[in-house]
């Protein structure tokens, strides 16, 4: 059983837990699948005020729905569209404070306010790109993005 209980006090040492977690989860695990589905959970489960966590996967230059946690969402996405679109398409994070304002949004989730997308490459490729929304305006700092590409750091070795 894993028991990845993480309740930091502040942003610094909540991503530093969940790095050692997700480290210690993929750790000697070559499936992609199963890195992708336990990382969702454990990030999901870590971070406040989020509803959806997840992954889209590069299959053929087309964004393809990947293990996530949240409500079932929408399964194909073009590279260029919406915010997963826009960072596949241009290989930057996206970090959206006000999602409705981002042009070609795609709704997945009426209860999304914000978003923060992470590119994924490895050689030279994008493999995917790890997707997280939030209920609320504006909930993701230069901080979490900081956290969130240490997180696709140690996934872009597993996937
Ligand atoms: N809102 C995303 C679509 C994916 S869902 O949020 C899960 C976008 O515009 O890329």
């Amino acid at each position: 059983m894993y028991d990845f209980r993480i309740e930091a006090g502040d942003t610094a040492t909540l991503y530093r837990d969940l790095t050692s977690a997700l480290e210690g989860l993929v750790a000697g695990e070559p499936d992609a699948i199963a890195n992708m589905a336990n990382a969702a959970a454990l990030i999901f489960e870590t971070l406040p005020d989020v509803n959806w966590v997840g992954f889209y996967r590069n299959v053929g230059g087309e964004l393809v729905l990947g293990p996530f946690q949240g409500r079932p969402a929408c399964i194909r996405i073009p590279f260029g569209q919406g915010v997963c679109g826009a960072a596949a398409a241009t290989r930057q994070v996206q970090r959206v404070d006000d999602i409705h304002a981002f042009p070609g949004h795609i709704a997945c989730d009426a209860a999304s306010n914000s978003e923060l997308v992470v590119p994924i490459v490895r050689d030279g490729e994008l493999v995917v790109v790890l997707d997280i929304d939030s209920p609320k305006k504006a909930r993701f700092t230069p901080e979490d993005e900081a956290g969130c590409l240490k997180l696709a750091d140690i996934l872009a070795r597993v996937l």
